[in-house]
C-alpha cells in the first residue's frame, strides 16, 4: 500500500514537473509578445473551482475581481482542463466575439457534446452552422411580430398567472417562471398545448437533460450526466414521431406556416437529425433563459418601488387604450419603452449568462501579449456590465439610467457575432406580456432573501417564493 502511494505521489509530482515546465517555456518561447499575467493553479485541476465559485449574479465573484486588480482585465488561469485566457474587456470581448468565424471558434466543454448532440448549433460550426442558424433566423423574424404568436404567449402568461387566483398567496415564481417559458416553446415550435400528456413526458424528460449541463461526464446509470443522455434519446424519440405523424398529415393537407416543425419540414435540405436538432435547441435555449430572466425582473423590482410603479403606469396606459379582455399586439409591444428598460437593465445587473466558451485557432496579438494558438478563450460578459467606468453604481438595479442617452450601450447580455442569441425577440416579447399582467394583477414581497446567484448559471437556491396579493 505505502509502496503504492510513493508510485503515485511520485508519477504525480513528476507529470506536475512536466506541466510547469511546459507553460513556463510557451511563455519564454512567444517573447517578445509575452503571454497576459495570470496564475496556473493546481496541475490539471486548475482554478476551475475558484473560476465556478458561486456568488451573487450582480457582481464579478471574488475570482474575477481578485484577478482583474492583480493582473488586470485579461489574464491567464488554467480551467475546463485547458490553459485559459480569461477576457473581462469589454472591447476584446467583442473582437472574440465578431471573429468566431476566423480566430476563436466556440469550445464548450466535452461533457455538453453528448448531451447536445454533434448537430447542435452551439457546437456546429462553418456552413453546417450558418445552414442551421439561418433556418432558426428566418422562423424566428416571421413569427415574433404575428398576431397568433403574440396572442398564444399572452394566453399561456394569462393562464399561468390565473392558476394562482384560487391558491394565491404564496408562489415559487422560479418554478411558475419556467412552466410559463416551456409552455410557450411547445406550444409555438410543435403545437402541443400544456395540458396535453405529451407536454409532460417532454417536461420531465426536458428536466433530467438540462441537468447534465453541469454534471460530471460519469457515464454510470444514476449519474446525472448518465440520466441526461437517456433523456436526450427519450425527447429525440419524441420529436422524431412528432415529425412522422406532422408528415402524414401535411401528405393528406399540405402545411400552412404555423409552428417551427410546419418550417422546417418544408425545408429539403435537413435531415431528421438536425431537424431534432433545431426543436431541441430552442426548447433548451428558450427554456431556462427566459425564465431566469422574468425571474431577475421580479427579484429586482422587489427592491425598487420607483421602478415597478413607473413599469405599472406604462402598463395601466396601455389598458385604457384598449377594449376590455382586447389582447395585446405588436404596436403595443413597441409603446412598452420602459419595460424595455426594466428588462436590459435586468440582463445588465443580473446576468443570465456569465460567460462563453471559445478556443484561439491561431497566435492573436492583444496589446503587449499574445494569447497562444489552442488556448480555451472566455469571454465574460458580466465583466462588461458591472464595470464602474461604463456605469454609474453599476451593481445598483436602475432602469431609469437607460432614460438617459449618455448611458454607455456596452452591453451583450445576448453575445454578439456570428452567434448572436437568435432567440433575442422572443425573450423579450414573452417577457415583456408576462409582465403586463402580472404587475396589473398582483403586487408581491420576497418571503426570503433569495439573492440570484451565478452557479455560473443564474440559480434561485430557495426557488424565489413570494408573497403575492391581487391589486384589485
Ligand atoms: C433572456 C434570454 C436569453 C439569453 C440571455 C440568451 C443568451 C444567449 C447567448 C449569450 C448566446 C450566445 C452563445 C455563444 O455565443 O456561445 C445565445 C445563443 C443561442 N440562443 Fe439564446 N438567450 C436567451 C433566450 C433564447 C431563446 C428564447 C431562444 C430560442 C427560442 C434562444 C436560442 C439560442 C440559440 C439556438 C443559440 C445558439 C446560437 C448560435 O450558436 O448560432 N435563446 N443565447
Amino acid at each position: 500500500m505505502v509502496e503504492l502511494l510513493a508510485v503515485i505521489c511520485t508519477l504525480f509530482s513528476a507529470l506536475a514537473f512536466v506541466y510547469l515546465l511546459k507553460y513556463r517555456n510557451k511563455n519564454k518561447q512567444d517573447s517578445p509578445h509575452k503571454l497576459p499575467p495570470g496564475s496556473m493553479g493546481w496541475p490539471f485541476s486548475g482554478e476551475t473551482l475558484g473560476f465556478l465559485k458561486p456568488h451573487r449574479s450582480n457582481s464579478l465573484g471574488s475570482f474575477l475581481q481578485e484577478r482583474c486588480s492583480r493582473y488586470g482585465k485579461v489574464f491567464k488561469s488554467h480551467l475546463f482542463g485547458s490553459p485559459t485566457i480569461v477576457s473581462c474587456d469589454f472591447e476584446f470581448n467583442m473582437y472574440i466575439l465578431q471573429n468566431e468565424g476566423t480566430l476563436f471558434p466556440v469550445d464548450y466543454p466535452k461533457v455538453m457534446h453528448n448531451i447536445l448532440g454533434k448537430f447542435s448549433l452551439l457546437l456546429v460550426k462553418g456552413d453546417l452552422h450558418r445552414k442551421l442558424r439561418s433556418t432558426i433566423i428566418s422562423f424566428v423574424s416571421a413569427t415574433k411580430h404575428e398576431s397568433n404568436f403574440l396572442h398564444c404567449v399572452e394566453m399561456l402568461a394569462l393562464s399561468r398567472i390565473n392558476s394562482w387566483i384560487p391558491i394565491s398567496k404564496q408562489v415559487a415564481f422560479y418554478e411558475e417562471a419556467k412552466r410559463f417559458t416551456i409552455n410557450v416553446m411547445m406550444k409555438h415550435l410543435l403545437n402541443i398545448n400544456p395540458d396535453d400528456p405529451l407536454a409532460f413526458k417532454i417536461l420531465g424528460n426536458f428536466e433530467n437533460y438540462i441537468k447534465g449541463f453541469i454534471s460530471l461526464p460519469i457515464r454510470i446509470p444514476g449519474t446525472a450526466y448518465f440520466k441526461a443522455l437517456q433523456a436526450r434519446i427519450r425527447l429525440s424519440a419524441i420529436i422524431k414521431d412528432i415529425i412522422i405523424e406532422r408528415r402524414k398529415c401535411n401528405n393528406v393537407r399540405p402545411m400552412q406556416g404555423g409552428d417551427l416543425l410546419n418550417v422546417i419540414l418544408s425545408k429539403k435540405n435537413l435531415s431528421d437529425e438536425e431537424m431534432v436538432s433545431i426543436v431541441l435547441d430552442l426548447l433548451f435555449g428558450g427554456y431556462e433563459t427566459t425564465a431566469k430572466l422574468l425571474s431577475l425582473i421580479v427579484y429586482f423590482l422587489g427592491g425598487a418601488s420607483n421602478a415597478l410603479e413607473s413599469l405599472k403606469e406604462e402598463h395601466q396606459e396601455i389598458r385604457k387604450r384598449k377594449k376590455e379582455g382586447e389582447l395585446l399586439n405588436w404596436e403595443d409591444y413597441k409603446q412598452m419603452n420602459f419595460t424595455q428598460n426594466v428588462i436590459y437593465e435586468a440582463m445588465r445587473c443580473g446576468n443570465v449568462v456569465k460567460f462563453l466558451h471559445r478556443k484561439a485557432i491561431q497566435d492573436v496579438k492583444f496589446k503587449d501579449y499574445v494569447i497562444p494558438a489552442g488556448w480555451k478563450v472566455l469571454p465574460v460578459l458580466s465583466s462588461g456590465h458591472l464595470d464602474p467606468t461604463l456605469f454609474e453604481n453599476p451593481l445598483e438595479f436602475n432602469p431609469f439610467r437607460w432614460n438617459d442617452n449618455s448611458t454607455s450601450k456596452k452591453v451583450a447580455p445576448f453575445g454578439g457575432g456570428p452567434r448572436f442569441c437568435p432567440g433575442a425577440d422572443l425573450a423579450k416579447v414573452e417577457t415583456a406580456f408576462f409582465l403586463h399582467h402580472l404587475v396589473l394583477n398582483y403586487r408581491w414581497k420576497i418571503r426570503t432573501d433569495d439573492p440570484p446567484l451565478a452557479f455560473p448559471y443564474v440559480e434561485f437556491t430557495r426557488g424565489l417564493l413570494l408573497n403575492l396579493e391581487p391589486t384589485a
